[in-house]
């Protein structure tokens, strides 16, 4: 393409939703079009946009800069998580790699660039259609879970937090009126991250996460001896995927094979109440923590990665993915993000703070 034809890149959201993907989309088009004077394309519902015939896609103008979009929860775009264009299911049943046909979507919009704004799975999908097709392509990292390696931060875990401390503060009061141990069941898959972060902040006494499996016997001594110094009541924290040391752990299967799990807060809640005699009542926040306005901390990461990742193109960089780090945004190899995920580390900062408050952590 030559110096003077105006480049067309497009945007992509993949994988669960979560807070803060609009936002994303905002500063893509804001930087593309004030910046370099590109035209940018947003594909409709992840990787089946580009799959499908037609492409499904929409030219994103100056108008997605202003009015509501920053406030605004979801994805404009639409997304799925059940979108992998090597193992596509078709309407069937069956499943076919669909790759060639995404490539193909790429090229039929001329697209110069893609911007794919996803979790672990995601990017690991788009940057091997990325090398497959030799697609110019940036990752921007987005998930609740907080589990994206080589980034402190992915759009969408701030406001998942904030939710969930919200729910915080809003069962101890009632914990406390009713003399009651009050279990909080959230999100995060395999990591705990969220249920860390706001037990933490919300002032929880157990916070349990699958990093660091539980010994139920410990839980409950830790909740009577708050009841024996005259605490009478209690919350307790835990990550949908939090399991005892045992193993056992609450999951259902989902039926495309990946695990999905819930459950947790309700087995835990009723061993705890046999344990310790406590009336126990169960939240599982679920969804809630996906949806909603992007605080300002999802805000800013959102508007950061963004305008990155499009001054990215603009240098000509391709397979790579903007993450924050030390409080800067710093680009990585997307090889080195793909392999791995980034579980909680028993040894960080927030897991000896948590020690440090005197929280349980089950172990
Ligand atoms: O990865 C984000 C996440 O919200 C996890 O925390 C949760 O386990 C899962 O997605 C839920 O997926 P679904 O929306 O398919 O139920």
């Amino acid at each position: 393409m030559s110096d003077e034809t105006p480049r067309t890149i497009g945007i992509l959201t993949s994988g669960g939703d979560c807070s803060g993907l609009n936002a994303v989309i905002r500063a893509v088009v804001h930087r593309a079009i004030h910046g370099y004077g590109w035209r940018v394309l947003g594909i409709e519902d992840g990787t089946v946009g580009l799959i499908v015939r037609p492409v499904r896609f929409q030219e994103l103008t100056l108008r997605f800069f202003t009015g509501d979009i920053l406030r605004l929860g979801g994805t404009i775009l639409g997304t799925r998580n059940t979108g992998d264009p090597f193992d596509f299911l078709m309407p069937d049943g069956t499943r076919l790699d669909r790759s060639d046909d995404f490539i193909a979507g790429y090229r039929e919009l001329g697209l110069d660039g893609l911007l794919g704004v996803g979790g672990d799975g995601s990017l690991k999908i788009l940057h091997r259609l990325a090398v497959k097709g030799g697609l110019n392509f940036i990752g921007i990292p987005k998930t609740i879970d907080n589990d994206v390696a080589k980034t402190e931060m992915s759009v969408g875990f701030s406001t998942a937090v904030s939710t969930a401390v919200d729910a915080l503060d809003r069962l101890q009061p009632t914990a406390a009126s009713h003399e009651r141990v009050m279990v909080l069941e959230v999100m995060g898959r395999d990591a705990g991250h969220i249920a860390l972060y706001a037990g933490i902040a919300g002032g929880a006494d157990v916070i349990l996460i699958p990093e660091i499996p539980y010994d139920i016997n410990k839980v409950a001594e830790k909740l009577k001896s708050l009841h024996d110094q005259g605490r009478d009541h209690a919350l307790v924290v835990c990550s949908e995927a939090a399991h005892e040391v045992s193993g056992v752990q609450t999951a259902a299967q989902t039926d495309r094979g990946g695990v999905k799990y819930g459950g947790v807060g309700h087995a835990l809640g009723a061993k705890i109440a046999e344990l310790t005699g406590a009336e126990t009542r169960v939240t599982v926040l679920g969804h809630v923590q996906r949806g909603g306005v992007p605080n300002a901390q999802d805000r800013i990461t959102a508007s950061a990665f963004g305008v990155r990742a499009v001054d990215l193109l603009a240098e000509g960089v391709t397979g790579r993915m903007v993450a924050w780090q030390h409080r800067q945004i710093v680009d990585v190899s997307l090889d080195d993000v793909t392999h791995h995920s980034r579980p909680v580390d028993r040894s960080e900062t927030l897991v000896q703070t948590a020690r440090g408050l005197g929280i349980s952590l089950g172990d």
